[in-house]
């Protein structure tokens, strides 16, 4: 695979002394804002290589890979971003059985992923009861770690949940502009906690927490991103997914036409790429992903991601016949992705000369808060 565009030039020249590259210490608020507007391929491949060399320190060389299992497209809410959002009448809604949950975690560990990533939209019909009894099946079964992306869900439930052996859980902030969240989230009732006090319970439960955004989200602007990738740092997070914004023609969101603000973010390649590059050097010890949402954009999406400062991998298992159901943009079940009929997952991972993570693959960010807290 031939690697194109902003990466094409790795290595070839040292930024200017007006642009040296930051370290997590160096790196303010007006460092950072300047990195994410810059354009110029060369100086973004010294970012980028920048950051692959703080990757390598802190987390190491190995791709952790975590099986996607997308079980329910059955939402609640009305994301006005997300095409399985409940006005959304086009798309067609499943629901694995328990039993077809656990059958593709047994594919997941079969496969070499030490994680299963059990992902939903907030389906009212999946009671913490069920979910309880799946996420035990998963442990008996297999011994995967077991990671949770169920939306908002009560922290009653979420404890419920926890004891019954969930490891991690995620729940991206998806921006930290207040006024633009209220705008594409409606909430479901009012008075519930927000995503950002649910971080906080996820984390006194013991959960490995993971957030993220989306970037170049319509309405975003340069000092949005810019407070998004501070926020990352600030929550002290252990998992941190970014991946571009892509329009569903089926969303408010998607069809919408009006003006952007002067200083909107662009949800390109490049500008995720140099998020995720920043993202690594303020937050070394946290796991990234290369998102799918950056394989859907460009072709070479993972492995740019992986040499951007990511070190996690999350394949899709659900099962073939509901993934094109499972829309929240479009282009995501294309089959480039069909990764694992494939085997481009480790083909790409060797060729960006790296190798599978063994084992549940927790964040040293993680262990190193936990082991301290444990004395
Ligand atoms: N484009 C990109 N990412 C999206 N997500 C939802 N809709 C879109 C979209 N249109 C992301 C959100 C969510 C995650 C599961 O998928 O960040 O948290």
């Amino acid at each position: 695979m031939e690697l194109t565009g902003v990466m094409a030039s790795a290595g070839s020249a040292a930024p200017p002394a007006s642009r040296r590259l930051p370290t997590s210490t160096t790196m303010d608020r007006s460092t950072l804002q300047r990195w994410l507007r810059e354009r110029d391929p060369t100086r973004l491949d010294a970012l980028f290589a920048e950051a692959d060399a703080v990757r390598h320190a802190h987390v190491g060389d190995a791709v952790h890979l975590r099986g996607l299992v997308e079980i329910s497209s059955h939402c609640r809410r009305n994301c006005t971003y997300c095409g399985i959002r409940a006005g959304n009448f086009s798309v067609e809604r499943f629901r694995l059985t328990a039993g077809e949950v656990v059958e593709c975690a047994r594919q997941v560990a079969a496969f070499g992923c030490g994680t299963v990533v059990l992902q939903g939209g907030e389906d009212p019909a999946l009671d913490v009861g069920w979910h309880s009894d799946v996420i035990r099946r998963i442990k008996g079964d297999t011994g995967l770690a077991v990671t949770l992306s169920l939306g908002e869900l009560p922290p009653t439930d979420l404890a419920q949940l926890r004891a019954a052996g969930a490891d991690r859980y995620l729940l991206r902030f998806e921006t930290s502009n207040a006024r633009l969240y209220a705008r594409v989230h409606p909430p479901h009732q009012p008075g519930e906690p927000n995503r950002r006090e649910l971080l906080g319970r996820l984390r006194e439960l013991g959960f490995e927490v993971g957030s993220g955004v989306m970037v170049g989200l319509p309405g975003t602007t340069f000092e949005d991103l810019t407070n998004d990738l501070l926020a990352f740092r600030e929550l002290d997070l252990d998992m941190i997914g970014i991946g571009p914004y892509i329009p569903h023609p089926e969303t408010p969101l998607g069809r919408r036409r009006g003006p952007n603000p002067a200083d909107q973010v662009p949800n390109d390649v490049a500008t995720s790429c140099t998020a995720l590059a920043l993202t690594r050097i303020l937050c070394p010890r946290s796991s990234i992903p290369a998102t799918t949402a950056l394989a859907t954009v460009s072709p070479d999406g993972r492995a740019l991601g992986l040499r951007a400062g990511a070190n996690v991998w999350m394949p899709n298992f659900t099962p073939p016949r509901y993934r094109a159901s499972y829309e929240i943009y479009p282009g995501k079940a294309s089959p480039r992705h069909d990764e694992i009929a494939h085997e481009t997952v480790l083909e790409t991972i060797t060729l960006v000369g790296r190798h599978v993570g063994r084992g549940p693959g927790p964040s040293p960010n993680f262990v190193a808060r936990t082991s301290v807290s444990a004395h």
